[in-house]
């Protein structure tokens, strides 16, 4: 019995416990129910007030405004200020990134917390047009001193200032910016973005459909505008706002970029609540610099894009096109003209490997060339051959005759002007027997390469014309040879889709005002990558920009190219060998040795034949041949003969023997004071040490005087030194000429310092020309150990003073010497001492800024310019 009652008690007790921890469940469940619910709700109360599908509800009055008027921007440089954080900070590199690419010039200042500037005017000009700051809260926290100076700046040349929030504290966050009328919420995560329609930032940018989805990030800073100066730009719901505090209020707006119209203090601003990774937020900078620069800084909205198909025959059974693909391709093709203007695809073909195929992709190939007016068409090689692997001209010429012949079996038409060669072999570096080819075979006038200066960074991709052949940068789609199937796209489909939805190949085109895409047979075979990734990608531009897309043939787009970039015609060389990529397809048969290690760059009348006989008399120092046609200097850096190409220049030098202690040199005198040699120079030989000699200017110029006396120049015959050296700015123009020659090479320190801006100073031996005529053993001895040739040679032992020469000489056997000839070291008068005095007083500025760059190099000053600087005194 009472086993019974315990059990019945027992029971009771589970029931009551079960019934309890039902009740209290429930209520827990209620609890958590009812405050989701209330959660869901705020959200949703807060989403409802920034959709927008209905922007006329948003608690802020969207509307046309009026930012104050921008000033006249050509009273600035074009020139933007970027104050960075560090030199490594990555917001600050995708700025500068933007900037390099829309090729905008920009000076960067490493913003220190004090606030301290660099100078902003020059004169009575503005030093720039745009203030970026990567961290604004540098801006609003810098002394109140450089602040008034820098809004003055702003003010006085309206100047406008783009600016970065980001909150770094873990903790959510809100607060005032000192001295600005609005909220902050800072690290927050944010979704739904939306564009105000009516702000005058937009250009690039359209004003599409609600961009759903949560947005890169949880840093994100939004700004509650509460006064009438300042109008969003960019919106977003705040997917976060739990524990925000103050409590987000109802009706409050949250945007992430933010316009002051400068009605405030008269200074407009951009202020952006998180950095650049967002796509828009990208756009959007983009439109902020061109409107804040008043439109000085801005890329016109066309954009011509070339999709160029090659290798249309070459790829392996199972990667070519079929008959359908032809269809679809075609098909798209009509497509695209509706977003693109005038597209068309340009097909380039290597006829040796026509019907190489599956019998169905054969027949895609017959499909092609059916259809073959429909497209453009380019040639390859005929064996797809990299023309550096052709070191005679004729056997490139036979080649392309083959695949010329292809094309008019087939009736490909062959007048487009437009080739690409296999791999970019050729192009750049430069296989000269290949542009001859081209010409002679197809007349080719335009080619594309990503190689030119370099493959990376795709920005510093440049154009260049050479043999009157126009070398257009070629960028990249993400489409490669392997690309065939969507899913095993390299890393991912999505991959691909950001890409084209605001990632690379977007902003490809919207960087680039011409863009020539390669893609390959394969990517329009089995998932047909390439026809997916153009359709979309002007799907989004069209839906997201106001950019006008279209398509020109090659020769006038290649035109259009140099009209928007005429500095881009003339190259710049540089050594093959520097660049892995390069060097891959550079000539097995030209070295890259044959390049000098040092250049003796003049001026002319210095001594500069003296110094190059003293040279060629030590073992391992070897100079260039002469020209055989002038005997003169080769000159390939200063003059037009730069454009003959580096295989010319490098003709000029032996093969070293040994490359390591074998010193090849050049010297042309004109170097020094040409304004384009030190670039060239750098671009070719950078680390090649440079040799300048300096004599007296006044005595530098009546020597050039007197050696084009005895050239029987009719100036220097008819007029005196000093008429020449005075003659008025309304003398006639060969006397003015002459004077140019005797006075320009002598401002010294202009020309150093130029070369300076491309080698540095170590890399720089300047000597006393003074001194190599009276002493040229020593100066030798101080050559030797610039340059750090061995073995050591002795010149007090092989240079003899020739007393009837009257300078140092070669000592040859049996007490011989040699000399140089009757042009250098010749006899005439002494200067008259009208135009010393005249000279001294020309060159003066010149020659005192002389000092003071010769005392930063640490380099002595010679005893001439001691003296000059006496006068001074
Ligand atoms: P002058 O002929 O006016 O005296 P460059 O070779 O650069 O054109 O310079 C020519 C000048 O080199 C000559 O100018 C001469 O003064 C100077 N010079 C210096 N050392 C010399 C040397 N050993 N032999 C000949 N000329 C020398």
């Amino acid at each position: 019995m009472s086993f019974i009652m315990r059990l019945h008690r027992h029971f009771q007790r589970t029931v009551i416990l079960l019934a309890t921890f039902c009740v209290v469940s429930i209520i827990i469940s209620a609890y958590y129910l009812y405050s989701g619910y209330k959660q869901e709700n705020e959200l949703s109360e807060v989403a409802s007030e920034v959709d927008c599908g209905d922007l006329q509800h948003l608690p802020y009055r969207l509307m046309e405004v009026k930012a104050v008027k921008l000033f006249d921007a050509s009273r600035t440089d074009s020139i933007v200020l970027v104050f960075v954080e560090s030199q490594y900070s990555s917001l600050g590199q995708d700025i500068i990134m933007i900037l390099e690419s829309s090729r905008f010039q920009y000076h960067i200042e490493i913003a220190t917390g004090k606030g301290d500037l660099p100078a902003l005017t020059d004169k009575t000009k503005g030093k720039y047009v745009l203030i970026i700051y990567e961290n604004i809260l540098k801006y609003i926290n810098m002394d109140s001193w450089s602040r008034s100076l820098l809004d003055k700046y702003c003010v006085e040349y309206g100047v406008g200032v783009i600016g970065f929030h980001r909150t770094n504290e873990k903790s959510l966050q809100s607060f005032q910016l000192k001295g600005f009328p609005f909220s902050i919420y800072g690290n927050l995560a944010v979704k739904d973005c939306c564009i105000n329609p009516h702000s005058p930032l937009l250009r690039v940018t359209k004003s599409s459909k609600l961009e759903r989805g949560s947005l890169p990030g949880t840093d994100w800073t939004v700004f509650q505008i509460n006064h009438s100066t300042y109008q969003p730009v960019i919106f977003a719901k705040i997917k976060t706002p739990e524990n925000l505090s103050p409590p987000v209020s109802k009706g409050a707006f949250f945007a992430t970029i933010i316009h002051d119209l400068g009605v405030h203090d008269g200074i407009q601003r951009v202020l952006f609540g998180n950095n650049l990774n967002f796509w828009l937020h990208k756009l959007i900078f983009i439109d902020a610099i061109s409107f804040l620069s008043g439109k000085k800084l801005e890329l016109s909205l066309d954009r011509y894009i070339l999709v160029d198909i090659d290798d249309i025959f070459v790829g392996k059974e199972g990667t070519r096109m079929n008959t359908n693909d032809v269809k679809a391709l075609l098909e798209t093709q009509n497509l695209l003209r509706e977003q693109i203007r005038n597209f068309t695809f340009n097909l380039g073909f290597s006829g040796k490997f026509y019907h190489t195929g599956t019998e169905e992709e054969d027949e895609g190939d017959d499909c092609l060339l059916g259809s073959v007016d429909e497209f453009w068409w380019f040639p390859h090689m005929w064996s797809h051959m990299q023309p550096h692997l052709f070191h005679n001209e004729s056997s490139l010429v036979e080649q392309m005759i083959l695949n010329k012949k292809f094309a008019l079996e087939h009736g490909i038409p062959t007048d487009m002007g437009y080739a690409v060669a296999p791999h970019h072999s050729g192009v750049y570096p430069v296989h000269v027997q290949l542009y001859e080819a081209w010409k002679k075979v197809w007349n080719i006038k335009i080619t594309s390469t990503e190689e030119y200066p370099h493959l990376k960074p795709a920005r510093y991709r440049r154009g260049f014309i050479h043999k009157n052949i126009m070398v257009l940068p070629r960028q990249t789609c993400g489409l490669f040879t392997h690309t065939i199937f969507y899913k095993e796209y390299p890393g991912g489909p999505r991959e691909l889709d950001k890409s084209i939805q605001g990632g690379e190949l977007f902003f490809t085109v919207v960087l680039n005002p011409i863009s020539i895409f390669m893609t390959h047979l394969s990517n329009y075979g089995n998932d047909r990558l390439g026809l997916y990734t153009f359709v979309n990608l002007a799907n989004f531009m069209q839906t997201w920009t106001n950019l006008r897309l279209q398509t020109l043939p090659p020769v006038q787009l290649a035109h259009k190219y140099f009209e928007l970039f005429p500095d881009q015609k003339d190259p710049l060389w540089q050594n093959p060998c520097d660049d892995k990529r390069h060097r891959d397809i550079w000539s097995k048969e030209k070295t890259c040795d044959r390049l000098p290690k040092f250049l003796v760059i003049g001026p002319q009348k210095t001594g500069t034949t003296a110094l190059f006989l003293f040279l060629v008399m030590h073992p391992s120092i070897l100079s260039n041949s002469p020209s055989p046609k002038t005997f003169e200097e080769v000159q390939f850096f200063n003059r037009n003969n730069y454009h003959r190409g580096i295989d010319w220049y490098m003709d000029f030098f032996p093969i070293p023997s040994n490359v390591t202690t074998d010193f090849l040199f050049e010297k042309s005198a004109n170097y020094f004071h040409s304004e384009e040699a030190p670039k060239r120079a750098a671009s070719l030989v950078p680390k090649a040490k440079i040799i300048s000699i300096l004599i007296d200017p006044s005595d530098r110029a009546y020597s050039w005087y007197q050696h084009q006396r005895s050239h029987e120049d009719p100036a220097a015959l008819k007029f005196s030194f000093y008429e020449v050296i005075s003659a008025g700015p309304h003398a006639p123009t060969e006397l003015k000429t002459l004077q140019k020659r005797c006075l320009v090479p002598g401002w010294y320190a202009s020309h150093i310092e130029r070369w300076l801006v491309y080698f540095p100073p170590f890399q720089l031996l300047i000597i006393d020309g003074q001194q190599l005529r009276t002493d040229p053993a020593t100066v030798m001895d101080e050559v030797q150990k610039f340059l750090g040739v061995s073995p050591h040679y002795n010149y007090s032992e092989a240079l003899t003073f020739d007393s009837h020469k009257g300078f140092w000489c070669q000592l040859l056997e049996e007490g011989k010497t040699k000399c140089l000839g009757k042009s250098k070291g010749r006899k005439y008068p002494p200067m008259d001492s009208d135009s010393r005095a005249f000279l001294s007083s020309y060159y003066r500025d010149h020659n005192v800024e002389l000092s003071k760059l010769l005392h930063k190099l640490g380099q002595p000053l010679p005893s001439w310019l001691r003296q000059e600087l006496q006068k001074v005194r």
